[in-house]
């Protein structure tokens, strides 16, 4: 079937399979690898993209059901070469160890920034409590939550 949406600002038509993940559809057909395939069912968050404002697992969502959806993943975020406040307090912060989860968690940071400018650490730690981290102890994602909560507010973001 044919699908048209929008993924990081650009409009596509794609043909999908019925039983397509949309996962699959971003990775393997538009070659946007910044979401991860960890568990493949829903448990771990490494595949988290925004779709019409929420954060979902796309491993979990049919690519069919994107169809006049608007979509935005992490390589959606850097305006040119300035990256978004988030990436930068992640890099700032030394928040990315490995880096397999980070792209699922700065789209899961992406959308509490959006409902609440100032978080505190128990309101972040509850949001990417479905982005499961095995290196960083979750301390530094926490921590580049704020800072880039703090810098988006100092620069007018929010
Ligand atoms: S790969 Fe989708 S939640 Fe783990
Ligand atoms: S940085 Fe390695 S899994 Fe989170």
């Amino acid at each position: 079937m044919e699908i048209k949406f929008t993924i990081n600002g650009e409009e596509r038509t794609e043909q999908v399979k019925p039983n397509q993940r949309l996962l699959d559809l971003i990775r393997k057909d538009l070659g946007l690898v910044a979401a991860k395939e960890g568990c493949g069912k829903g448990e771990c968050g490494a595949c988290t993209v925004i779709m019409n404002g929420e954060p979902v697992t796309s491993c979990l969502v049919l690519a069919a059901q994107a169809d006049e959806a608007e979509i935005l993943t992490v390589e959606g975020l850097a305006e040119g070469d300035n990256l978004h406040p988030l990436q930068e307090a992640f890099i700032e912060a030394g928040a990315v160890q490995c880096g397999f989860c980070i792209p699922g968690c700065i789209m899961t940071a992406y959308c509490l920034l959006k409902e609440n400018s100032s978080p505190t650490r128990n309101e972040i730690r509850t949001a990417l409590a479905g982005n499961i981290c095995r290196c960083t102890g979750y301390q530094k994602i926490i921590d580049a939550v704020q800072l880039a909560a703090k810098n988006m507010a100092a620069g007018g973001e929010n």
